[in-house]
Order: C-alpha cells, then sequence, then structure tokens
C-alpha cells in the first residue's frame, strides 16, 4: 500500500527526531512492503521567519490532502515575545481545528526497563504501567463562550457539551478499549455541572452498543486520588477536554519520562496527527541529544490508528523496548550503568532491532 504523510519538523529537536522517525518508518515500508511518500511542510518558528505566518496556507492544503501528519515540535525563546496570535502555538491550535481532530490520545507507558524512573514506589508501579487518556480536544471549556464584566472586576468562561461531540468521543474510547484490556473509565464531574450530567448520560448511552467492554465511572477529583494511589486500575480513560489536559499530564508523569511519550489527535474517520508530548527542548537542540522514541512511538500510533498496521506498530514497540531491555540510553532517561548514546543512534538501534 502507499501512504501519503505530511511531515512538520518545526522548531528546536523537531527536525532530529522526526528524521529518526522517518527512518524506522522507511524500514517498516522496506519489510513489510509499504511505501510511505513524506511531504514536508512549515509550521511553527521556522514558518514565521519564512512566511510571516505560524500556520501557512499551503502546510493546511498538504496536511488536508495526506493520510495522516507527523509533527515534531514548534516554539522557543527565539518567538517568545511575539504576540499571541503570531506566536508558534498559534499554530498548533489552529491545525487542530481545521484538521478537526476531535480525539487526543495520551498513553502513559511505562517500559520495564524504565521503572526506576517512576516517581511511585515499586509496590505501586509494579513491573510496568499501561493506561490511554482519551481526551476530547475541540469542545469544551477552552471553546466556549467567554468574557468580561465591564467593570472588569469578574470573568467567565463556559463548559458546554454536544450529546454528538460527547457520542463520538466516547465511540474512540470503547473502540481503543477493544483492542487492549477491555476497560473504559469515563472521568467527570456529575455531582456539581449540568453538563456532566450531559456526559455521564451519553456514555451510558454509547455503553450499550459496548456490551462486551467493562464501564467504570469516577468523579474528577477522585480521579486524580486513584491515578496516583492505584493506577493498575485503568486501562482506557475518556473525558472533557479541561479534565484531559490536566490528567493526561498526571499520567503521564507516572512513567517519570518526558522523552518516550506519544501522542495522537484523531479527526472523524482513520485522519490524525501523531507528535511526541513535549516541545522543542530548546536547550538541547541540534547536539544529538534528544530522545528520539516519543516520535518514535507516535509513529507507531500512525501506523495503528490511521493505517490499521497492527502488526507493524506492535514490531517498532517491541523494538523500542529491546533498545531500552539491552541497556541503551539518550540523556534524559540515563541511569547509572546503561549506554549513553545519542539521538541518531537509538534511531539506528531501533532500525536494527526491527
Ligand atoms: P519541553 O518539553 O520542550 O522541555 C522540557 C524539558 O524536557 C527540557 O529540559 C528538555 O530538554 C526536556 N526534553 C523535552 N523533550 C525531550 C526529548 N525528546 N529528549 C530529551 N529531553 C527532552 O518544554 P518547555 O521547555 O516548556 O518548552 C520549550 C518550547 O517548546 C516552548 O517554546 C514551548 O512553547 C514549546 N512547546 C511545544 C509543544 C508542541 O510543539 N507540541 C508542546 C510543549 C511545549
Ligand atoms: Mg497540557
Amino acid at each position: 500500500m502507499n501512504y501519503n504523510i505530511a511531515v512538520i519538523p518545526g522548531d528546536g529537536i523537531g527536525p532530529e527526531i522526526v528524521d529518526e522517525a522517518l527512518k524506522v518508518l522507511n524500514k517498516i515500508g522496506e519489510i513489510y512492503g509499504h511505501e510511505f511518500k513524506y511531504t514536508e511542510v512549515l509550521a511553527g518558528g521556522i514558518a514565521i521567519d519564512e512566511t510571516g505566518n505560524p500556520l501557512p496556507n499551503e502546510t493546511v492544503d498538504v496536511c488536508k490532502k495526506s493520510d495522516a501528519v507527523l509533527l515534531g515540535a514548534v516554539g522557543g525563546p527565539k518567538w517568545d515575545t511575539l504576540p499571541g496570535h503570531l506566536r508558534p502555538e498559534a499554530g498548533l491550535l489552529k491545525i487542530r481545528k481545521e484538521l478537526g481532530l476531535f480525539a487526543n490520545l495520551r498513553p502513559a507507558l511505562l517500559y520495564k526497563a524504565l521503572k526506576d524512573a517512576s516517581p511511585l514506589k515499586p509496590e505501586v508501579i509494579g513491573d510496568s504501567l499501561d493506561i490511554c487518556v482519551v481526551r476530547e480536544l475541540t469542545g469544551g471549556i477552552y471553546f466556549g463562550e467567554r468574557g468580561r464584566s465591564e467593570d472588569g472586576q469578574s470573568a467567565y468562561d463556559t463548559e458546554s457539551y454536544s450529546v454528538k461531540e460527547i457520542d463520538r468521543i466516547t465511540r474512540v474510547a470503547f473502540e481503543i478499549a477493544r483492542k487492549r484490556g477491555n476497560l473504559v473509565t469515563n472521568i467527570d464531574k456529575m455531582n456539581v455541572l449540568e453538563s456532566s450530567r450531559l456526559w455521564r448520560e451519553t456514555v451510558l448511552e454509547v455503553a450499550k452498543d459496548y456490551p462486551d467492554v467493562t464501564l467504570n465511572h469516577l468523579l474528577v477529583d477522585n480521579a486524580a486520588m486513584q491515578l496516583v494511589r492505584d493506577p493498575k486500575q485503568f486501562d482506557v480513560v475518556v473525558t472533557t477536554n479541561m479534565f484531559g489536559d490536566i490528567l493526561s499530564d498526571q499520567a503521564s508523569m507516572l512513567t517519570g519520562s518526558i522523552g518516550m511519550l506519544p501522542s495522537a489527535s484523531l479527526a472523524e474517520g482513520k485522519f490524525g496527527l501523531y507528535e511526541p508530548s513535549h516541545g522543542s527542548a530548546p536547550d538541547i537542540a541540534g547536539q544529538n541529544k534528544a530522545n528520539p522514541l516519543a516520535t518514535i512511538l507516535s509513529v507507531a500510533m500512525m501506523l495503528r490508528y490511521s493505517f490499521d498496521l497492527e502488526n507493524e506498530a506492535k514490531a517498532i514497540e517491541t523494538a523500542v523496548e529491546s533498545v531500552l531491555d539491552n541497556g541503551y540510553r539518550t540523556g534524559d532517561i540515563y541511569s547509572e550503568g546503561c549506554k549513553l548514546v545519542g539521538c541518531k543512534e537509538i534511531g539506528d538501534l531501533v532500525v536494527d532491532y526491527l
């Protein structure tokens, strides 16, 4: 099969980590007989420098015509003094909206070889951890009506959700649960918020179509406690934009390493944007120090969710695990007795183990 991928290297370590991810993808193509075609486009700081716009129209057009998008990271101190709407991050918000990316998947996966990196005690974390937070990304309070009173003494933001929005994100969560541990935990605040009561009712409706999947509910404050007290009780978590923003960061830090965390943002159908959860790490850019594994694992998610290539996705994840099991580490995940290697070397190792 042929797949067209829009590639946005972006700023800072973006180009370095994307290079390694493409190296891995090319190897997958070679082994399994797929052809991946890349179209490189601009976004973020580099796009501001070259076109004056953090998200040029051409980038949106190319993304829309592609089967999936791979993004490195955007931003850096060079552009920090620009006004909000001209900053690199404005490009990110706009691209989510333009591409209709309503489902944000944030796996928190702790590899056995890295279990010492977790801030939790060994008896709590066990040998490994595998949670997938499914966060609604284009609705809720971040997109609701907002404003200030005339005298400037009060301000408001509005949390609003429609049945349609809740229905489609819940289905994404249930479908993913079927490919994993068959367990969905819904997180809301239905004891206080009306929007949460509609959320809960809709989740219960959708659940009727998935009788094979177990469904639990937690109020968000309790969920925050449970994530730290007993994270192994979670498989797939589904929640609103704001709760998901906070809880996905909390869940991901149970693994202790920012350089290992992939993410996917899905639209209706199979289209998705894939990117590491971390930023452009300007402090280590251009030094061959960045950990490319989050980006490489994002490519695995692309294969799984946009292209339905489960075996190929697993192959990448297994190769990453082998690299770690054999003691190779970039600086961010290094511990004593391990072999310290650079960004390029880790990419080469993943290719070798594939
Ligand atoms: P950051 O994630 O870029 O860096 C935080 C710390 O983690 C730094 O010490 C960095 O060196 C380290 N780090 C991050 N990724 C790493 C990797 N792959 N390998 C090794 N070490 C890694 O977050 P920070 O410093 O808050 O933001 C830097 C820039 O990135 C800012 O301009 C920010 O706006 C932007 N940013 C972009 C995002 C995106 O493109 N999606 C997301 C978050 C921040
Ligand atoms: Mg966040």
